[in-house]
């Protein structure tokens, strides 16, 4: 199975956002991982559209957004617009993922869903045929640095098997506490794609640590 790796742009330096965008880009990293809170649905508040800009002219790879915000539906096509090839919502802020699922499926992107690390796989079942991605939280939502939380090893195996039983092509991706001592295990467990925040940002050599996640064993 193909490893993906997308680090985080909540850890970069914002005074030089073109500089470490420009970084993934030349790195072996595939996607770019872009953190937008509320300060509602999470107790914190990063950015928005305007710092969309600096990053999608930086890079052509992939821009992997990940919304931590209430009703989603009424921004994502605004984030397709702004340059956003893959859009991901939480299942918890809205009353109608399966709307929200076509708004950014008809502005163009891939669409993906997050669960919390309370929420089990099994309450997204219903939605796994119309979805690009999946993303399990592996600590709450709101800040880089945390520990990963062990429990998510269980829901991404059950998420793969859930996956791989309907015959679906639903991509796993995984989402905090992510580093070069825990990658090869939770790309076992079943992820596709990890992202990674502090560990690729805090790192002397970034493009290094980049590596040395993807090729983790
Ligand atoms: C947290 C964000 C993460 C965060 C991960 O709510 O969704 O993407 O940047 O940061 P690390 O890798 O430091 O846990
Ligand atoms: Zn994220």
């Amino acid at each position: 199975m193909q490893r993906i790796l997308a680090p985080s742009m909540l850890s970069a330096d914002f005074g030089h956002l073109e500089r470490d965008t420009r970084m993934i880009d030349e790195s072996e990293a595939q996607w770019v991982h872009i953190d937008v809170m509320d300060g509602v649905f999470v107790p914190n508040i990063s950015f928005g559209f305007p710092v969309m800009k600096p990053i999608r002219r930086a890079t052509g790879k992939t821009l992997d957004v990940h919304l931590m915000i209430v009703e989603p539906e009424k921004y994502v096509t605004r984030f397709v617009e702004a340059g956003a090839d893959w859009v991901t919502f939480h299942v918890e802020a809205t009353r109608d993922p399966r709307g929200c699922i076509n708004l950014i499926r008809r502005a163009g992107a891939k669409a993906g869903v997050s669960i919390k690390p309370a929420t089990p796989p099994e309450a997204i079942a219903g939605l796994l045929p119309q979805l690009d991605l999946v993303l399990v939280m592996s600590v709450e939502p709101g800040f880089g640095g945390q520990s990963f939380m062990p429990h998510s090893l269980e829901k991404i195996a059950r998420l793969r098997s859930m996956i791989d039983g309907a015959g679906l092509a639903t991509l796993i991706e995984v989402d905090g506490g992510i580093s070069a001592a825990n990658a090869a295990e939770v790309y076992a467990a079943g992820a596709d794609a990890l992202v990674a925040g502090s560990a690729v940002f805090g790192a002397a050599d970034p493009k290094a640590e980049i590596r040395r996640i993807l090729q983790s064993r």
